[in-house]
């Protein structure tokens, strides 16, 4: 792992973490907080960031700031730059993400292209505008969360696993664009991790899905930064994902996945909800 003193010379004195307020990202600025860089946090819970920034700022003595907002607005920079203008963000996370598992079609359109926005255009926007400034700078970093659904279709996640495609491949760009300009860029494919996002979807306990702790998902991701253009997160997931590319056709795979998500998060009833939920 880059040592902590020359993480923050590569990526200080501010990290920028979307999706602060619990689970990766919360961990996400945890851990920059412990090697010793200033943070913005956003979200939309103003009171999960005030606590999380108060605890970072008693257990690590760094500056923290806060952002409550709405990622799926359209006008997200003029929110966010008033607090960042003045700051060397050095480092962003993009890590906010809308991840409800269900049938596409149970979906209302209006919280599907809310998910499109939070989860791919608040990422876009962000990286477009402080990739610029850390390119003047020559040094720098940016980190798209994306997933193993980025791989292949995935059943009851058609958007959100649409969403994760494109953050892996901008993300695989920008690394390739931007290195010769000091800006390491990472998708980061998380697999199954323990957050209230992934509780909130009620998952059955499967034998064939190992569930990660967002200590050991976030400390793969920040070691992976400058290292490579992507990383799927755990072993066995990486395993899993050659076999899969490697040995399966695309509607072999697709249907293999599928059918783990019908084991994992299914039965839908008629009317594409989880029958008692
Ligand atoms: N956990 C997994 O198994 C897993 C696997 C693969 C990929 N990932 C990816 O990792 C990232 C984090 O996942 P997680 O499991 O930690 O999710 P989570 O527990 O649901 O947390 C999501 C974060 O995103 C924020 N967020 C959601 N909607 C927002 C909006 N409209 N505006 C601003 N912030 C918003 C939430 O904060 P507020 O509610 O306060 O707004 C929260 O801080 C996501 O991009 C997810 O797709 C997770």
């Amino acid at each position: 792992m880059v040592k902590k003193a020359s993480f923050s010379a590569r990526y200080g004195p501010w990290a920028l973490v979307t999706g602060a307020s619990r689970g990766l990202g919360a961990e996400f600025a945890r851990q920059c907080a412990e090697k010793g860089l200033n943070l913005v946090l956003i979200a939309t819970n103003a009171t999960m960031l005030k606590t999380n920034a108060d605890a970072l700022k008693k257990d690590y003595g760094v500056d923290v700031r806060t952002v409550a907002l709405d990622l799926g607005r359209e006008d997200i920079l003029a929110e966010i730059t008033p607090v960042t203008d003045a700051m060397e963000i050095g480092l962003l996370v993009n890590n906010a993400g809308i991840s409800k598992v269900c049938p596409f079609l149970s979906h209302s359109l209006d919280n599907l292209v809310k998910q499109l926005h939070v989860n791919t255009r608040a990422g876009l926007v962000l990286a477009h505008h402080f990739g610029k400034k850390m390119a003047e700078r020559r040094r720098g970093g940016i980190l798209f969360l994306s997933s193993g659904s980025a791989l292949s279709g995935t059943a009851y996640c058609a958007n959100y696993a649409g969403t994760k495609a494109y953050n892996l491949i901008v993300a695989e760009t920008l690394w390739y664009e931007l290195k010769p300009l000091g800006v390491d860029v990472l998708g980061f494919m998380a697999g199954s991790t323990k957050t209230p996002g992934w509780d909130a979807n009620k998952p059955k306990p499967a034998r064939f899905v190992k569930v990660m702790d967002v200590k050991t998902t976030v400390e793969e991701a920040l070691k992976a930064l400058g290292k490579r253009p992507s990383l799927i997160a755990g072993r066995i997931n990486r395993l899993g994902y050659f076999f899969m590319g490697k040995m399966m056709s695309r509607a072999r795979a697709i249907r293999t996945v599928s059918k783990n998500m019908d084991k994992m998060f299914g039965p839908f009833d008629d009317n594409n909800q989880k029958p008692g939920g």
